[in-house]
């Protein structure tokens, strides 16, 4: 395996991916405890990511000196590359000439990092993003390419297989990017390239049973592909030392609570609580109209609820958590950056330490699309494992204003008819999110002879890699005509359907 020393870039997590598409495994570990996980991991070499410091800050990350005796290959990338030269004896100044972005770079000598890829003399495009810069290499390295800007664009110690460069081979800008990272995992570092999520698979299990012993394990699912996936695979570990706890508020969309239960019970022969909280949830929610009121009942009645059931099986020594990478990351951010929010429902927040239990968290490593590759590794059915992301508030944040079941049904049937057809048009999986949103607003229309006064349903479709930002998706007007149709025609209660065609920013993805 491979271990990445993480200093905060924001791409630090793409490294860790171009070494996983190598078929090589790869953990990451913040500077602060990458000695730990040297010696629990005892990879075949290093990584040094970027990140946002300057070596010449008195306080400024560092990686443990002992890696560069350690007879291992080192990569070193961007900030990585100034605090390894200013390690190893070198010289780090701030750069007047900062250079950002698109960069051409020329090879100049020979480097095993790039043998069989790039020869002397020619220019590759690469993506730069740094301040300083490397003003005296330390002793046995040597420049093998460079460019205007960055005179030690790679700086390499042939005999000590230390690679350095300004650049970041991680970012799809730098298009041979994956290629150097392959290289350095597999021909430098010696490893195989035979990484699968099956091995992936058998090593978490058996980390889960170390972790674990005899203890009782409680996992909250969602209906969510994380909870599941992880729940499946500790399972698979410990068998019924495992207990699942669905909180069913009743505010899925059409089928969904059916299927976690089936799919549970029925398809996996998993011990699960099915809790039935739909009164509760529903009669606190009656007067309340404000989203961050009704965000905050629904995450505070979801924790009292979960460990009410937790007490009744008589407790348990962990907490099972389908938290992912992207999770991680934020939250051992060093850098005086936001703090993670907890999302108020996803999170079962403050249980750990309310029932004194230890995290059990098997998906910490991967990302979101490594999840979904290991759910059907798990035999999860395709439905399940490529849902489109769904909000921990459920449908109460997809009716603006006060809910009731009255309005929940309406906008179940809405939204289950808009489903099937963008999926009958096999428009699914090129959506990140799609869904219906019950306006309260009323507005007039004639059927047949007779006037009708009924609600307006918004129905809400969008692209986007992370959530962060999103654009509309783009519908032909006759497939929107078809859904507006049906939905009109087959549910009582709504009488007009309108497109949002807000992007975010400044929309946001939820009305709520
Ligand atoms: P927004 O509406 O902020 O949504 O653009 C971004 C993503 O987050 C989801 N979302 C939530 N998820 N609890 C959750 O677990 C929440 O309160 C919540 N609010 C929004 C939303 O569905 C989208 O994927």
């Amino acid at each position: 395996s491979i271990l990445i020393v993480d200093f905060g870039s924001q791409v630090t997590q793409l490294i860790a991916r171009r070494v996983r598409e190598a078929g090589v495994y790869c953990e990451i570990a913040p500077f602060n405890s990458a000695a730990a996980a040297f010696e629990r991991l005892a990879p075949k070499g290093i990584i040094l990511s970027g990140g946002p410091s300057s070596v010449m800050w008195n306080d400024s990350p560092r990686a443990p000196q002992h890696f560069f005796e350690a007879g291992l290959p080192i990569l070193a990338i961007c900030y990585g590359q100034q605090t390894m030269a200013h390690q190893l004896g070198g010289q780090v100044a701030p750069s007047e000439n900062r250079e950002f972005g698109r960069a051409f770079i020329e090879v100049v000598g020979r480097s095993a990092l790039f043998d069989g890829l790039w020869s002397e003399g020619e220019r590759h495009q690469v993506w730069m993003s740094h301040g300083d810069r490397v003003e005296a290499l330390p002793e046995g390295f040597s420049v093998v390419a460079r460019s205007e800007g960055a005179p030690y664009a790679i700086a390499t110690d042939e005999a000590r297989r230390f690679y350095s460069m300004m650049f970041h081979p991680e970012v799809v800008h730098t298009p041979d990017g994956h290629k150097l990272l392959a290289n350095f995992a597999r021909h430098i570092c010696g490893c195989a390239g035979d990484w699968t999520m099956a091995e992936y698979r058998q090593t978490k299990i058996a980390e889960i049973r170390a972790q674990v012993g005899q203890g009782r394990v409680i996992c909250g699912l969602s209906g969510g592909v994380d909870s599941a996936v992880a729940a499946v695979l500790i399972h698979e570990a410990i068998g019924d030392q495992l207990t699942c706890v669905f909180v069913d508020h009743g505010l899925m969309r059409q089928g969904e609570a059916d299927q976690v239960v089936s799919l549970f019970r029925g398809h996996y022969n998993i011990p699960l609580v099915h809790v039935n909280a739909e009164t509760l949830f529903l009669s606190g929610l009656a007067g309340l109209d404000d989203p961050e009121a009704k965000r905050k009942f629904i995450g505070k009645t979801f924790i009292d609820v979960f460990e009410d059931e937790a007490k009744k099986i008589g407790g348990a020594d962990f907490l099972a958590q389908g938290t992912l990478y992207p999770d991680v990351i934020e939250s051992v951010s060093f850098t005086g950056g936001p703090s993670v929010t907890i999302k108020s429902h996803h999170n079962v927040g403050g249980l750990p330490e309310r029932m004194n239990m230890k995290l059990v968290e098997p998906l910490r490593e991967l990302f979101k699309d490594e999840v979904r590759a290991l759910g059907r590794e798990l035999g999860l059915p395709d439905v399940f494992v490529g849902r489109h992301p769904f909000p921990g508030p459920g449908l109460a944040i997809r009716i603006p204003g006060a809910v009731s079941k009255d309005k929940c049904d309406i906008l179940r049937k809405a939204d289950a008819i808009y489903l099937e057809e963008i999926r009958n048009a096999g428009l699914y999986d090129a959506i990140w999110q799609a869904f219906a949103v019950l306006l309260p607003v009323r507005t007039v229309g004639v059927m047949g002879d007779h006037r009708t006064y009924e609600h307006v349903c918004a129905l809400r479709a969008v692209t986007s890699v992370d959530g962060m930002t999103a654009d509309i998706y783009p519908f032909d007007a006759a497939f929107l005509a078809r859904v507006a149709t049906r939905i009109v025609n087959e549910v009582q209660g709504i009488n007009r359907v309108v497109y949002d065609f807000t992007s975010k920013p400044p929309g946001t993805i939820e009305w709520e």
